[in-house]
């Protein structure tokens, strides 16, 4: 199913229009608590979304779970929401993600339409159709694949995020520039954090989303060439369990930049990717990102922790790699001396 990708610098009025097109009996608005505060009152008192039955549930990642699906169908079921309701998620890609399975369990389905209210939930969560919750520990894990009714992209709510946020969503930008073409990656890498224009910001992620469309179209239940999306990943998740063993948790796409940077170097020795676009680009992760840090003592249970990530298959640790800038390939694997190898190299370019 096609799934509508809006971008505007009106996003009261482009919501409204949208709305209002869309043919439902009762309109439902999901939130939590940072967005109820911050996102809702963009809109006027008279907008739809603010005469829509509300539905508020607690903010982060900590909320993602079965308590809080339980309280939107609790809202759901006592207000009336049949199969022709509509639910607008507001807010980050814990809200588009927890309320797109909602949506989609209810009834046995209804529509939904998300509104991403930070930069990594609209570059990367509230397209491309993959909901859930976290469950027994495990990220993600209970969840299907359900595209929106429609994706509504506006810059107008990250002017409250913090420097830290719009990083980590712009790492998964980078990660776009990467395997799409040189040309989307070297504007990528121009861009300054320091001279931050929404409007900028706006054309950069609209170009970005467009890479994620064009994969999704093609395969969007994850069969064959989605599996470029994971880029980074592999890695990334591994770094990123690590930070909350250590009680020093790091930003999703904090982990998703240094996660980068080590699977091109696994890229390199593999598939020969440039070893000078990997200069350029640990540069670039270093001076935005800093470095994580992790000793060769971390080698063994980082890699430990690759063997049970969620996409391998067979016991076989399952890595998207790169040839060349745009040139993805997917279904790869490396032995343990090639990741220690790649770890060796980012503790240098890291200075670590
Ligand atoms: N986050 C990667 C994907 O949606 O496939």
């Amino acid at each position: 199913m096609e799934q509508a990708i809006l971008f505007t610098e009106d996003i009261v009025n482009t919501s409204q229009d949208f709305l209002n097109a869309c043919d439902y009996d009762r309109l439902f608005v999901l939130t939590d608590e940072h967005t109820r505060n911050l996102a809702l009152p963009l809109f006027p008192s008279s907008h739809l979304l603010n005469l829509a039955d509300q539905i508020t549930i607690g903010a982060g990642d900590v909320h993602k779970n079965m308590d809080s699906l339980v309280a939107v169908w609790q809202v759901l079921s006592r207000n009336g929401a049949t199969r022709k309701s509509l639910l607008v998620n507001l807010g980050g890609g814990m809200i588009t993600d927890l309320g797109g399975f909602a949506a989609s369990a209810f009834k046995r389905g209804i529509r939904f339409v998300n509104i991403p209210t930070t930069l990594l939930g609209a570059v990367d969560a509230a397209v491309g159709g993959k909901t859930g919750i976290n469950f027994n520990g495990l990220k993600n894990e209970i969840g299907v694949f359900n595209p929106a009714e429609g994706v509504l992209i506006s810059t107008q709510f990250f002017s409250s995020l913090s420097r830290h946020e719009l990083l980590s969503g712009y790492a998964e930008m980078l990660k776009h520039g990467l395997i799409s073409n040189k040309d989307v990656y070297q504007k990528l890498l121009a861009y300054d954090f320091e001279y931050l224009s929404l409007t900028e910001m706006l054309r950069l992620l609209e170009e970005s989303v467009k890479v994620k469309e064009h994969i999704v179209k093609i395969d969007p239940c994850e069969k064959g060439v989605r599996k470029a999306l994971n880029l980074g990943h592999t890695v990334g998740h591994a770094f990123e369990s690590l930070s909350h063993e250590q009680n020093s948790p790091v930003p999703h796409g904090f982990a998703v930049a240094w996660g980068l940077v080590c699977e091109l170097l696994i890229s390199h020795q593999k598939l020969q990717f440039p070893s000078a676009v990997i200069s350029v680009f640990s540069r670039y992760v270093y001076d935005n990102y800093g470095a994580f840090p992790f000793s060769c003592d971390d080698y063994e249970h980082l890699y430990d922790l690759m063997t049970h990530d969620k996409k391998n298959e067979a016991g076989v640790i399952n890595f998207t790699l790169l040839s060349e800038v745009g040139k993805p390939v997917i279904n790869q694997t490396a032995d343990k001396e090639t990741v220690f190898i790649a770890f060796d190299l980012y503790r240098d370019l890291f200075r670590l």
